[in-house]
């Protein structure tokens, strides 16, 4: 979808629980969304780029419990984690909140009372999973039983390893105490419900003109054109934001969790000095909304959040961006059968911006990432050492041996072409989201200057006097404009790496000096200055030697490139 220039976009990245480590699955949401604001930005939009901890719910509670700490402990610690851990990877929020911040229980208070006041809220008894053993109420994740749709094993309050379904409070069938293991029965409890059956035909035609990727979409159709069931949105839990008005209830984790991207950009604005600022994003359509999540949270930000909204008085999203799931070995991920990659452990190994490019590369957007310890060296062998990192290596010791700076001659239309040509796919995969498009038009840049150096054969020229010097230098020249616009287009995907080339190539000393984070996409065309000193380049990533494909438990990879 191309994105009105006249408006501010305001990204989103779906939130971590934050009761755990991050793994390479939470990233398939977060460095692309972080991919997509550079991109963005070099296309000219301006853009604001939000996420924030998930810190309520029995995701917390659960995991305090099991560590006999309080939840704010946990929160502590893994907020820190989490906002470390993207810093690390070049992940770069404008702000990275928490949903139990002063501001977002007011928001979600006043959205709540709102939804109240409007009719969208009434009072039901329900019958409650109930565990004897434990002597306690089972909300959520404190149960495990059939999801009552596809009959696979699931949560209380979703389908996570079926068909990704909410499931509300009484829905799951066989129930289990989670704790303990035990059989659950039911009990009668007073509870909040969110109509959302009355909002049927507002989503079927809010979701005709919702952008984003068609999985979203499609999914979210279906279970519009099925049934909508109305949403318990209370919880008898300590930890939460309160009911207005309810001591003993606090609202549903999925109420208060999507209300946090307003209430980031409440205090992002606010510490920018604009108090009021966030209006313009949420309450007067004057901005574009694109959120970036994972296909197993669709149903609840196609279908819950824009009814929430709506009911609400609030402008709605505009797109929705679903991203595969990751699997590891073919297998699915999983903490607690220790199919998991931590992302600590691969940084204590390898440069970010390898992360980063295999998260994209390696599969389209919307289909399924599956990892394996020799996907990731065949890609990193492949294509960052075998294509780029030659690419670069090779063009700039030869032209830094041999003039020391980017010698005169003129651009060729021929490599021109080749780069609006890849100009093109980058800005088109950025609009379908397809990222995988864009580092395979980029690549497909690299390959092409590689394969022009080796056809003019640059290095015999030398050896024929001045004339052949000096044509030398203009292949040389021209293979230093393919890396220009290389460095631009794989920018948002490798920030470090190819920041290194920039300046490798005088970009920054140039009499143009510029930082490639802030130069536009169309900085690829703009010609190449001859007389820019060139510097002496470094290897830019290591081969790994892995010792087989998929060997996961004991890959032998190099010590990490050191940046
Ligand atoms: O599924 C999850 O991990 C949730 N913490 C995502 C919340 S996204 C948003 F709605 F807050
Ligand atoms: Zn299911």
């Amino acid at each position: 979808m191309k994105l009105p220039t006249e408006k501010p976009v305001l990204v989103t990245s779906a939130l971590p629980y934050v009761n755990g480590e991050c793994h390479i699955g939470h990233l398939r949401t977060y460095v692309p969304a972080d991919i997509y604001v550079r991109m963005l930005r070099k296309m000219g939009y301006e853009v604001v780029f939000v996420s924030g901890s998930d810190t309520h719910g029995t995701p917390i509670v659960l995991s305090a419990e099991a560590q006999g700490v309080t939840p704010e402990e946990v929160v502590e610690k893994y907020h820190e984690h989490f906002r470390r851990t993207f810093a690390e990877l070049n992940v770069k929020f404008d702000y990275f909140g928490r949903t139990d911040s002063e501001t977002n229980h007011k928001r979600t208070a006043e959205i709540v009372q709102r939804l109240v006041e409007n009719g969208f809220v009434y009072k039901k008894v329900l019958k409650q999973a109930f565990c004897n053993t434990c002597g306690r109420f089972l909300p959520d994740r404190y149960v495990e039983g059939e999801c009552p749709y596809c009959g696979a094993v699931a949560r209380g309050d979703e389908c996570d390893q079926g068909c990704s379904k909410h499931l509300e409070p009484g829905e799951i069938l066989e129930p289990r105490c989670k704790v303990c293991g035990s059989k659950a029965d039911f009990k009668d409890q007073e509870h909040f419900f969110f109509k959302l059956s009355s909002f049927a035909d507002f989503l079927a035609s809010y979701l005709e003109g919702l952008g984003g990727t068609l999985n979203a979409r499609n999914y979210a159709r279906e279970w519009v054109r099925k049934e909508l069931r109305d949403w318990c949105v209370t919880r008898s839990l300590e930890w939460g934001v309160k009911f207005p008005g309810r001591e003993d209830l606090v609202v549903y984790v999925w109420v208060d969790a999507p209300i946090g991207y307003i209430s980031f950009t409440e205090e992002l604005l606010k510490n920018r000095g604009k108090e009021e600022g966030w209006q313009r994003f949420w309450k007067e359509d004057g901005a574009t909304v694109v959120h970036f999540i994972g296909t197993d949270i669709i149903y609840h930000h196609c279908i819950f959040w824009p009814a929430m909204l709506k009911g609400a008085g609030y402008s709605l999203p505009n797109a929705v961006v679903a991203s595969g799931m990751v699997k590891i070995d073919g297998k699915t991920f999983s903490k607690t059968r220790g199919n998991v990659v931590w992302v600590s452990e691969f940084l204590e190994r390898f440069h970010p911006d390898a992360l980063r490019y295999f998260l994209v590369a390696h599969s389209s957007h919307t289909k399924e990432l599956d990892f394996s310890w020799g996907a990731f060296a065949t890609r990193l062998n492949n294509e960052l050492v075998g294509i780029l990192g030659n690419l670069v290596h090779r063009v700039l010791s030869f032209g830094y041996k041999n003039f020391g700076v980017v010698p005169e001659g003129v651009v060729k239309e021929e490599v021109l072409v080749e780069i609006e040509k890849a100009k093109a796919e980058v800005v088109r995969a950025v609009e379908e989201y397809e990222f995988k498009k864009l580092v395979d038009a980029a690549m497909g840049l690299a390959n092409f200057g590689n394969s022009f150096f080796q056809r003019e054969e640059p290095w015999h020229l030398l050896k024929q006097g001045e004339a052949g010097r000096e044509r030398c230098g203009e292949i040389v020249k021209n293979v230093l404009q393919i890396i220009k616009a290389v460095c631009v287009f794989l920018d948002a995907v490798l920030p470090e790496k190819m920041a290194e080339v920039w300046e490798g190539l005088g970009m920054k000393t140039g009499s143009a000096g510029s930082d490639l984070r802030s130069v536009r996409l169309e900085e690829a065309v703009a010609e190449i200055k001859s007389g820019q000193r060139l510097k002496k380049p470094k290897k830019m990533f290591e081969r790994f030697l892995a010792t087989a494909e998929g060997d996961l438990k004991s890959p032998q990879p190099p010590s990490r490139n050191k940046k």
